[in-house]
């Protein structure tokens, strides 16, 4: 039997943060066994924002080496750069065509960057979640594992497809695009910032306390950890909503120790910040470590991560080729072949 597919990818914007590897990519990791995985660098997503031309190749070099240092191996997926495969940009411009622009002033990501940027909002930031269809609807792909705050995009996703396309311009009630399902996980869907339990831990956050980077070494995560916000309780608990911050760090704790949520409540509940701060901290130099050791070496020798990235490109664009023609068929568009 054939095995489903995914597709998923980070943006090479910064260094990623455990939010990414917790919501997203150790995801991928636990399923690419059992499905016919696609992840990419969506490199083209980066520049709807003003981007740094010479930090954007770095970037994208570097998120890759950090899926393969987290665990995703090129053996059982197929890794590549969002920009090498141009018929992300081709689909996107047919999806386009088809989109209502009103659906897009709704995007609540498209909202909070669009405030951020004043004056200078791009079209490319509004038409970012088309482009972002593209990539999922391109690969036919069956689920799409990501954090909490995609969940808008994926459903855009959805409709595009089935309202846009398929009731639109299928035959025979054959659909021409697979309508995908989002992939979120109960646990480490919305890592908080480190520094208020009650916003998302991002990237874009000005204060780098705020986050902890995937390459932050021990003195770093020392120092963060120790600023991070608490409170004035003593002992911890998940799930009080007025402690978003025990609920945080505790909930980091337990995906970064690989232990049950039962097993952290029992060892942490009648704990101070003062002894579990250093426990976490410990907890995750040492989740972190392998993912340096192994990061580092790819970056210093560029010739493995070279060839994956061929390998990749090349696999994505087999699969990509087929539905873009399927898509342009049903569209109406001459042929090359009919000339
Ligand atoms: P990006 O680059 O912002 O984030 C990459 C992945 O990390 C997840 N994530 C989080 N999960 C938990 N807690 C957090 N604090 C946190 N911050 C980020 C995101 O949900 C995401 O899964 N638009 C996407 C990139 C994209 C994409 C795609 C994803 C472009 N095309 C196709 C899937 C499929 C984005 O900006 O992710």
């Amino acid at each position: 039997m054939n095995k489903k597919r995914i597709l998923s990818g980070v943006q090479p914007t910064g260094d990623l943060h455990i939010g990414n590897w917790l919501g997203a990519i150790r995801n991928w990791v636990n399923l690419q066994k059992e499905y016919d995985t696609y992840v990419c660098v969506v490199d083209l997503h980066a520049i709807t924002v003003p981007h740094n031309p010479e930090k954007l190749k770095s970037d994208t070099l570097s998120t890759a080496a950090l899926y393969i240092a987290c665990g995703m191996d090129p053996k059982e997926c197929s890794i590549f750069v969002q920009s090498h495969i141009p018929a992300h940009t081709e689909l996107c411009w047919l999806l386009n065509c088809v989109t209502p622009l009103n659906w897009m002033e709704r995007m609540i990501q498209f909202k909070e960057k669009a405030l951020k940027q004043g004056d200078n909002v791009s079209i490319g930031l509004l038409d970012y979640p088309v482009l972002m269809a593209a990539d999922i609807l391109l690969y036919d792909a069956d689920l799409v594992p990501v954090g909490e705050d995609q969940k808008q995009h994926l459903e855009l996703a959805r409709d595009i497809a089935q309202q846009r396309i398929n009731s639109r311009f299928s035959k025979d009630k054959k659909p021409i695009l697979k309508i995908p399902q989002p992939l979120i996980m109960k646990e480490g869907a919305k890592i908080m910032s480190l520094l208020d339990g009650s916003s998302k831990m991002s990237k874009s956050d000005p204060n780098e306390n705020s986050r902890i980077g995937l390459l932050d070494n021990p003195d770093t995560i020392s120092k963060k950890i120790k600023k991070a916000k608490t409170d004035q309780h003593y002992g911890l608990e998940f799930g009080n909503p007025k402690r978003p911050e025990s609920d945080n760090l505790l909930g980091i704790y337990s995906m970064v120790t690989n232990q049950s949520k039962e097993k952290i409540r029992k060892e942490c509940s009648a704990m101070g910040w003062g002894k579990f701060k250093p426990l976490l901290t410990d907890a995750l130099i040492s989740s972190l470590e392998p993912i340096q050791k192994k990061y580092n070496a790819l970056i210093q020798d560029r010739s493995e991560l070279n060839n994956v990235l061929k390998e990749g490109t090349e696999n994505a664009k087999i699969l990509s080729g087929i539905t873009l023609q399927r898509l342009k068929e049903a569209l109406g568009f001459l042929e090359t072949t009919s000339i």
